[in-house]
């Protein structure tokens, strides 16, 4: 090499790698608390759901009998039921297809005893979703439909699997004739042991037949609500601070086929009405969280729902276009009376038998779910259809595309993103520089997948980096939601990795992601003010919101890389004194919490000196920190 090109070569070297090098002593951070760049959206963080790696059935919908209905799937109606004989009982099962309570469900599961006494009971029993959970001195709500014929009076039991001990028992009385529903509750012993090894059983003492359907058990749920959810997992969202819940879906909205769809009509009124779907995820999902339970859940967090509407694709690519749209358009229009309407108009009066007169806010609404993917690229007049009968009846009400359309004016596109923690830092910028005259944008996925079955702090790294992009652009951003948001963590349970909450029967956990976003949500200002760095590593990240009213700046902080980030802060109109510091740690990126150890990264929360308008401060390497800074 000359001695020219070595120079040339030096100096580029010393050139291209001068801010790393320095990163450790120089880098400066600058926040100009007096001038906002842009407002922040009140909607900014929210949630996202659907029926996937069971988050209702087996997961949030609290009920704790598994394939309550006989059908979960042709081939196995009986899964998860197996004859239960104490003593010399005698008794068999079958799947009776053609006798049903009700047209939804025109088929039940028949016990025939033909041998039975006092104490020498017969009957089934139901393992439930990988078990069922019990607690101590709780009572427990149940009910289920039967025709008897000479068996008697049912005796209902929750059992230890590992004792076969009974936790709770209730006798429920019942008559000789056609269906009939029955109620009971049960309360568990005060000896009872925590834990999800249990079972339900149903016995009778007399021999005789009996069919059986709709057999449910709830344990207590969120707000004592009648075929609710889950206090665990409900509490742990309503700490997301969400302020919508985008429902229903998702593929689950789709469906893979047209009659698969999430077919709104079918998933309201009495439980015994509404006859199940198959999901795309691959298993049953029994509707006892339908469309009223969405509303429910999202006025019980006190958020706002945002409404996706089936728009005539499903995942298989069955379309639908021209004339034949037209009932599916109307189908949306009638979904939003019912969601909207007051009392005295048709699907407003439905949902006031349905037992809420009152009507649910609503401000948006989403046509479809990921229709970019239609290969026949029918979204265009789909998306036309639906906005111009939608804004027809309903000019109040923000319409959502799922991707870009060349007719029409959605309010805002759907964008979503599943990456890697590195993808995720490199996309930081990516809507710094975008059209603010256009649609606004719902990032109505997002998640950094690395980890199973919940992200590992690697994960919550890149999604802490894509949220302060989110943050900073949030003029533009108007909403955001994770997603997937649950899964049940036993094997089987889940269809899709890197999932933000895992659950069993009996417990719950929130991975890092989930406290990430947990942070993220609560420190979160009204505006974005002025900041920028320099001599920082290139992972290295921030977000500068203020909060005008609490006079406070949320000060988002994440170093991914392994390496400490010494810091001077150069932050104006500050309080010289005291700030609150949050921090999420972990030592290495694969570090994470589980079902069995679920505490390991969470928010530690402390104080630290701010002293004056530039003072040195160092973010530990694989950190997230939130500094609330009092502001002058
Ligand atoms: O979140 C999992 C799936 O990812 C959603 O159902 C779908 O919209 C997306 O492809």
């Amino acid at each position: 090499m000359t001695k020219a090109r070595l120079g040339f070569a030096l100096s580029f070297f010393s050139l291209a790698f001068l801010p790393t090098l320095t990163a450790q002593t120089t880098a400066r951070l600058t926040v100009d608390t007096a001038t906002k760049t842009a407002d922040v959206s009140p909607t900014l963080y929210g949630l996202m759901t659907e029926e996937i790696n069971y988050s209702y059935d087996g997961g949030l919908y609290a009920e704790m009998i598994r394939n309550r209905g006989f059908n979960n799937g042709d081939w196995q109606r009986l899964a998860h039921w197996s004859v239960l004989t104490h003593g010399n009982s005698v008794a068999e099962m079958t799947a009776d297809k053609d006798n049903g309570p009700s047209k939804a469900l025109p088929y039940s599961l028949q016990v025939k005893v033909s041998a039975a006494s006092d104490g020498n009971e017969a009957g089934v029993a139901n393992d439930g979703y990988w078990g069922m959970a019990v607690r101590p001195s709780t009572t427990y709500t149940g009910s289920f439909y039967a025709k008897v014929n000479g068996v008697g009076d049912a005796h209902v039991k929750l059992v230890a699997n590992d004792t076969g001990m009974t936790v709770a028992e209730a006798k429920v009385p019942v008559q000789d004739g056609d269906w009939k529903q029955y109620t009971y509750t049960m309360k568990s012993t005060a000896m009872a042991r925590e834990g999800s090894a249990n079972h339900f059983e149903i016995t009778f003492a007399h021999p005789g037949t009996v069919s059986l359907q709709l057999v449910s058990l709830f344990p207590p749920t969120y707000h004592d609500r009648l075929n609710g959810n889950r206090p665990d997992l409900m509490e742990k969202l309503a700490a997301m601070h969400p302020s919508f819940l985008r429902l229903p879906g998702g593929n689950y909205l789709e469906g893979d086929h047209i009659n698969e769809r999430f077919n709104w009509k079918e998933t309201i009124g009495p439980l015994v009405d509404r006859p199940m779907h198959r999901s795309p995820w691959g298993y049953l999902s029994t509707d006892g969280l339908g469309l009223l339970e969405f509303l429910e859940w999202c006025e019980d967090l006190k958020i706002d729902p945002v409404l996706a509407v089936y728009a005539g694709y499903s995942l298989q690519g069955e379309h639908v276009v021209g004339k034949e749209l037209e009932p599916f358009v109307q189908d949306a229009l009638d979904e939003i009376e019912y969601v909207t309407g007051d009392v005295n108009t048709k699907w407003g009066a439905v949902r006031a038998k349905d037992g809420h007169p009152e009507p649910f806010k609503l401000h948006y609404i989403e046509i479809g779910n990921e229709d970019q993917f239609d290969k026949a690229k029918t979204y265009d007049e789909r998306y036309t259809a639906f906005e111009k009968a939608i804004r027809a009846k309903y000019p109040q009400y923000k319409l959502i595309a799922t991707t870009r359309v060349s007719k029409g004016s959605p309010d805002a596109i759907d964008d979503h993103y599943y990456q890697t923690p590195e993808e995720f830092y490199a996309l930081v910028h990516h809507y710094d520089t975008m059209d603010r005259n256009g649609p606004k944008i719902f990032v109505g996925e997002w998640a950094t997948r690395t980890g199973s079955p919940t992200p590992d702090f690697g994960a919550a790294l890149g999604d802490a980096a894509w949220m302060t992009s989110m943050e900073r652009n949030s003029d533009l951003i108007v909403m955001a939601s994770y997603a997937p948001l649950f899964t049940n963590v036993n094997p089987g349970g889940m269809q899709w990795e890197t999932d933000l909450i895992g659950y069993d029967a009996a417990r719950s956990y929130g991975s890092p992601s989930y406290w990430a976003q947990v942070l993220f949500a609560a420190h979160l200002g009204n505006e974005v003010v002025k900041s920028g760095a320099e001599g920082v590593n290139p992972r290295f990240f921030w977000s500068a919101t203020v909060s005008t009213d609490k006079k406070i700046l949320h000060l988002k902080l994440v170093n991914g890389s392994d390496e400490p980030q010494a810091l001077t802060l150069d932050l104006n109109g500050i309080k010289t004194g005291s700030a609150a510091m949050t921090s999420l740690h972990a030592a290495s990126r694969w570090a994470t919490n589980s079902i069995e150890k679920p505490h390991t990264i969470e928010p530690i929360v402390s104080r630290i000196n701010v002293s004056g308008k530039e003072w040195k401060h160092s973010v530990g390497a694989y950190t997230i920190e939130v500094l609330d800074v009092p502001l002058q």
